[in-house]
């Protein structure tokens, strides 16, 4: 066991030019299909990871696919400063998919980005020096988002942070939350809690953001996580299964919020380009039309039901950010079903399996999970 745990998670070998910054899985993609990677070996591998939490559609999507195509052959870029149909309608589906009272969307391209822009804002608009996050968020790596990340001092690099933090333990009242928290080990911090944010921040006249870059566009199995809680937030930061794998992220901003902005206040070269847009647009078609949501809410409650067995003891979490609670440590387990040809990620907690698969998974290939953990010794 453990000399497949230390197999597991290794430095990239010296082979190529890429830049030696990431722990690397022992196996390489050739291609991909539904919810299945196809390894350089030809084996199957069953893909309960998502790239993290990434493809939200899984592989091969059939409208995901032909929509950017599409946009490929008809205009692959243009800038926000020339008006496109694909980038309004974009715009326009993601807010009527929140189902929330939002009235401005900005592109950009990733997650860090996302919260640079919504800091500045909550900045901007309260003119207060101070941002409460709370404990084991993680935002991202750039300046503003690496400052409000829990534990972030490890890998920081930067001289100083541009403004005061303070990190709240959870049930305390922050600013800046990842509502179900990812990297953490899925850990959901709760409907009263979230409550007591928003209360909080609206005696203080501080902004409430939510990070679900990780979290939304549907993978706690409703839109957002401020709507399985009923919150709403000033401002929702998303990426990840927004695009399905084409680089996206985007800022949704309440009314109060909408009204402060002005030509020239933010920017970016590539978000919002009509290939980001297109994808943005297909995923929200197939979670709808598809009925994906009901499909996470359901196909989740089996893996909570079905998989306490073996080594896992417990689960946390919502809809497809779930975390398996670990006799053993969890790296352990993660590479035992890695030989079994299950991909599965982990988390800061160690003892925690996380599992943050496509939208598609159905309840036979959460059977093979089960009948995998049935098989390790507890
Ligand atoms: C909750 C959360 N916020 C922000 C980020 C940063 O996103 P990106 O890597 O796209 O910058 C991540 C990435 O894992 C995340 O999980």
């Amino acid at each position: 066991m453990t000399s497949a745990a230390n197999k597991l998670v290794q430095a990239a070998p010296a082979r190529d030019f890429l830049a030696p910054v990431f722990a690397q899985y022992p196996f390489e993609v050739a291609s991909a299909e539904g919810v299945w990677l196809l390894n350089t070996r030809g084996e199957r591998i069953l893909d309960l990871y998502g790239g993290h939490a990434v493809a939200a559609l899984g592989y091969g999507h059939p409208g995901w696919t032909e929509a950017i195509n599409r946009q490929a052959r008809s205009c692959n870029f243009q800038t926000n400063a020339i008006p496109m149909a694909i980038r309004v309608r974009a715009a326009e589906r993601l807010v009527r998919f929140s189902q929330l009272d939002f009235t401005s969307v900005f592109f950009v391209n990733s997650g860090a980005e996302a919260n640079e822009n919504a800091l500045r804002l909550a900045f901007r608009m309260t003119s207060r020096p101070h941002v409460a996050a709370v404990e084991g968020g993680f935002h991202g790596r750039t300046a503003a988002a690496g400052a409000v990340t829990c534990g972030s001092d490890s890998w920081y690099g930067f001289p100083r942070k541009p403004f005061d933090v303070s990190f709240m333990p959870r049930g305390d009242i922050g600013a800046i939350v990842e509502p179900v928290q990812g990297l953490a080990g899925a850990v959901d911090l709760g409907k009263p809690y979230v409550e007591a944010l928003r209360r909080r921040c609206d005696e203080v006249g501080a902004q409430l953001i939510f990070d679900e870059v990780q979290c939304g566009c549907g993978r706690v199995g409703h839109p957002f996580a401020a709507n399985l809680y009923g919150v709403m937030p000033d401002m929702i930061t998303v990426a990840k299964a927004l695009g399905n794998g084409f680089p996206c992220a985007a800022l949704l901003t309440s009314a109060k919020v909408s009204a402060t902005l002005g030509i020239g206040l933010l920017g970016t070269t590539y978000g919002g380009g009509p290939m980001a847009c297109a994808a943005i647009e297909a995923v929200i078609e197939a979670i709808e039309s598809e009925n994906l949501l009901e499909n996470v809410r359901r196909v989740s409650d089996h893996i909570r039901r079905t998989c306490i067995v073996g080594p896992v003891k417990a689960s946390q979490g919502e809809g497809f950010l779930l975390g398996l609670r670990t006799t053993r440590p969890a790296k352990q387990i993660q590479a035992e079903l890695l030989e079994g040809g299950i991909l599965t990620g982990t988390a800061g907690d160690s003892h925690i399996v996380r599992l943050l698969p496509p939208f598609i998974l159905q309840e036979e290939h959460v059977e093979m999970l089960r009948d995998a953990l049935a098989s390790l010794p507890a």
